[in-house]
């Protein structure tokens, strides 16, 4: 079998590697021939664990090639997937669907026979219609099926997700199109049926929904947990303790109830925004996902305020060392990262930042303010600081040995704000340890 994928982002590479990998002889387009031929070197234009050698691999065997000609890539493909950007459009939040129709229609206007148009980037419901729609004006004479394909990616962890994810969901159109276009979805997943993947097969609309659905959940558990936190460090609870007793209830689950500084990257602000804000233009506000965002959107000022407290009200002329930039660890990606809002946050209160992350920093240097310095390693980024702050929980921080960290600062504040290390050995190494909603 053969397919083409649009997009070679995050979700189009990814996606193009693993589906090789299935067997699938894979072509993906960009129209950006420095990414193109990035790829064509060998060299990964994002970092993500095990990318690379599964790219590598895939285009020894054949099955995996890349190009900026769309005609070619089309040549003999049974479907034609688009996983190109969906940003949150300025000024009102929605997803801008400009690159979604675009590639559509040039997909429409170069194909030669039937096909199989399957959207995967992450885009509101009813835009399969559209997309349906604006095919058939382009190209009344030919049968394209248009369907849905949500991912579930998390980065960092996507080649796994992917290999191995809780569920397929596949939205078609009714009617023999939507056949013809799930008969070809079966076959191309095959692998993941034959370890016996649950699919959710299902209506276009209903697709859509489910990706938006399930994102605005896993970042609502998020803020719930977040509030949770505040109200155990007001009462003398304990966060860890209150999400380990919620979390072993099977009806609630255990994931994503680790709290934090807010949830940042490339899906859930951008994804909670546009889901609440098509659910207003349908006339049925999603009003616990409005208060997920806001909720989210004031902890980022709020964790600045609270390295501000715990400097003592004051944090002009102190040295504090952040570890961690990335939204979270095994990636580069500094989209939403908590960072932004909370560095220059402190910088104009004053504090000079020495900062370290260990794939973040080149990104970094291009979005936070120039006087921020940054450290080969953690322990360097604590030499003569006032207060360690951790933002992202990198194995690396992890391990790192208390009273190392303790010996290369001036003063002894640790602001752990993802609850990484054991409060009474913290102590015990000589700091004055905060945590999140931990007494
Ligand atoms: C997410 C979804 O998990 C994935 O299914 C979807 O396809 C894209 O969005 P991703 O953004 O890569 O993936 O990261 P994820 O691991 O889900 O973390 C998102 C944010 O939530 C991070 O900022 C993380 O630090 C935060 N988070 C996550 C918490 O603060 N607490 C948690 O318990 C879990």
């Amino acid at each position: 079998m053969r397919i083409a994928i649009l997009g070679a982002g995050y979700v189009g590479l990814v996606s193009a590697a693993c589906f090789a990998e299935f067997g699938t002889e894979v072509t993906l387009v960009d129209t950006d021939a420095g990414r193109i031929s990035m790829l064509r070197e060998g060299r990964m234009p994002i970092y993500e664990p095990g990318l690379e050698a599964l790219v590598t691999d895939n285009v020894r065997e054949g099955r995996l090639s890349f190009t900026q000609d769309l005609a070619a890539a089309m040549q003999g493909a049974e479907a034609v997937f688009l996983a190109v950007g969906t940003p949150t459009r300025r000024g009102d939040g929605h997803a801008d669907l400009t690159y979604v129709f675009a590639a559509a229609e040039e997909v429409a206007r170069t194909a030669t026979k039937p096909l199989v148009l399957v959207t995967k980037s992450t885009v509101p419901v009813g835009t399969g219609r559209e997309v349906k729609r604006r095919v058939q004006a382009v190209r009344p004479d030919l049968d394209i099926a248009v369907a849905s394909n949500p991912e579930f990616l998390r980065e960092g962890a996507a080649i796994g997700d992917f290999m191995r994810p809780d569920r397929v969901v596949i939205g078609v159109e009714d009617g023999e199109a939507g056949a013809r276009a799930e008969a070809v979805l079966r076959r191309l997943y095959r692998p993941l049926f034959l370890i016996e993947t649950p699919m959710v097969a299902t209506r276009l609309e209903t697709a859509e929904i489910i990706k938006y659905a399930a994102n605005a959940f896993l970042a609502m558990k998020i803020s719930f947990i977040n509030e949770v936190a505040d109200l155990c460090e007001a009462a003398g609870g304990d966060v860890h303790d209150v999400a380990r007793g919620i979390g072993l209830d099977g009806r609630i689950g255990r994931k994503f109830l680790h709290a934090g500084p807010g949830y940042g990257g490339s899906c859930f602000p951008k994804d909670t925004l546009a889901f609440a804000r098509s659910a207003q233009d349908f006339g049925t506000p999603l009003r616990l996902i409005e208060t997920t965002i806001a909720v989210n959107d004031s902890r980022k000022m709020a964790m600045a305020d609270r390295v501000i407290r715990a400097c003592g009200g004051d944090v002009d002329g102190k040295v504090i060392a952040i570890l961690g930039l990335t939204f979270k660890p095994e990636t580069d990606d500094m989209r939403d990262a908590p960072s932004l809002e909370i560095i220059p946050r402190l910088v104009a209160a004053g504090a000079h930042i020495r900062a370290h992350d260990p794939e973040g920093m080149d990104a970094a240097r291009r979005l936070l303010p120039a006087t921020v310095e940054y450290t080969s390693g953690a322990l360097n980024a604590a030499q003569g600081a006032d207060a360690v702050v951790l933002l992202t929980e990198w194995n690396e921080y992890r391990n790192i040995a208390p009273t190392k960290l303790r010996n290369m600062m001036r003063g002894d504040l640790l602001l752990d704000l993802r609850n990484v290390y054991d409060p009474p050995a913290m102590r015990e190494a000589g700091f004055t340890y905060h945590s999140i909603g931990r007494p």
